[in-house]
């Protein structure tokens, strides 16, 4: 099979590596690059043993413009680009600023400059719902107004958006789709590929998991007083594998040339669910009893946010076809797979 091929940035990290797996069976031809900087090699090992062949891997930073270069001139007719790459920890980056702006910015502007040097004209880049801020009506869809974000890493996915919009403004044959991202969790059904958070999750999923599983003694429910109906935020929680495919969809729907040169698309399952409902249906699902408590609201965290999805189901045909508890009980698989 000629298999076209696309480069994936990040593809070491938790979001890419299952969209590397679905990539390639789907008929596409990944190429990863990555530096580590918050993967291990594990999971290229994970992904090999789900799809049973080697996948190209280049260990470089996407900051590298002649490493870059080098990846592009040795692959060759590269089709398209997902770009995951990025620094993601909303807390850290309020402590590392230039770090974050560096890191995600720059390595999209690296990344652009390659692409145009190579002519290749198709990429997806990971956005997120951190972009709408607190909204001001519920669910959001695409054309939600974009707030002033509240930390520097919202503020690099705005930038990044805007800077992609301006590039497609050249009116060259460059076109990219902006995948906004709800709460991933859940892991690959074969529990080889997951999320690896290095050191204490700061996410909700994890901490659940790691507190099942012992590693932790006990979670934090960030407040109870929020103003939803059981008083502890509300989220859109994503299963990996489906936010995956919206990755194939989309880079097929650039290859085809349908639709505008610049598209955003929520990737949400459009069900909100609350801290709360997130422990009670991991409980259900797992059949394991967490320890938790309430504390004090986290400073920054939005009351609630989910996703108006018409937009994906429509046009990409998108559809999420798992339920919070199949999510979490994957979740509960994966870390259950860690110990060994
Ligand atoms: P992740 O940290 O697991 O994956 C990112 C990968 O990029 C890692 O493997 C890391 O080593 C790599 N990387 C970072 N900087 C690099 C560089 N300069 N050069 C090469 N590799 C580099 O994160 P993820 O959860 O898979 O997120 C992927 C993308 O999706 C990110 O852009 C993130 O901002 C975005 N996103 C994530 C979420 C989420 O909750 N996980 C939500 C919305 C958007
Ligand atoms: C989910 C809910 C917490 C941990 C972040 C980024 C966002 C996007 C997704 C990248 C919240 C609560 C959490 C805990 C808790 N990422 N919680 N106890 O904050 O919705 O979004 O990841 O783009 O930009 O901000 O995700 O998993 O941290 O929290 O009660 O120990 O769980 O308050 O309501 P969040 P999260």
């Amino acid at each position: 099979m000629d298999r076209a091929k696309i480069l994936v940035t990040g593809g070491a990290g938790y979001i890419g590596s299952h969209a590397v797996v679905e990539l390639y069976e789907a008929g596409f031809q990944p190429v990863l690059v990555d530096n580590f900087a918050n993967s291990q090699e594990r999971a290229l090992d994970g992904v090999e043993r789900i799809l049973g062949v080697k996948v190209p891997f280049h260990r470089i930073d996407c900051n590298d413009v002649e490493a870059m270069r080098a990846v592009f001139a040795e692959e060759g007719s590269l089709r398209g680009v997902i770009h995951f790459a990025a620094y993601k920890a909303v807390g850290e980056s309020m402590q590392k600023p230039l770090e974050y702006y560096q890191n995600n910015v720059g390595s999209l502007l690296t990344l652009l400059q390659v692409m145009r040097e190579f002519g290749v004209e198709a990429l997806v880049f990971s956005s997120s719902c951190t972009v709408y801020g607190i909204p001001d009506a519920l669910p959001v869809t695409e054309q939600t107004p974009t707030k002033k974000a509240n930390s520097p890493y919202g503020a690099t996915k705005q930038m990044c958006e805007d800077i992609l919009r301006d590039v497609v403004g050249l009116g060259s044959d460059f076109r990219t789709i902006l995948l906004r991202y709800f709460n991933p969790i859940g892991a690959h059904e074969s529990a080889l590929i997951g999320e690896l958070p290095l050191g204490v999750p700061q996410n909700l999923v994890p901490f659940v998991t790691q507190t099942a599983a012992g590693i932790r003694e006990q979670l934090t429910i960030f407040g109870d007083t929020y103003d939803t109906p059981d008083g502890t935020n509300i989220r859109d929680y994503v299963h990996v594998v489906d936010l995956a495919k919206a990755h194939v969809v989309a880079v097929q729907r650039l290859l085809d040339k349908i639709g505008d040169k610049v598209e955003t698309f929520n990737v949400g399952t459009g069900r909100g669910n609350s801290v709360l409902e997130v422990v009670q249906a991991f409980e259900r699902a797992t059949g394991q009893k967490l320890n938790y408590k309430i504390g004090p609201a986290r400073a920054g965290d939005v009351p609630a946010i989910y996703a108006d999805v018409t937009k994906s189901v429509e046009t990409l045909g998108f559809k999420t076809s798992t339920s919070l508890e199949e999510s979490l009980a994957s979740s509960w698989k994966w870390q259950l797979a860690l110990k060994k």
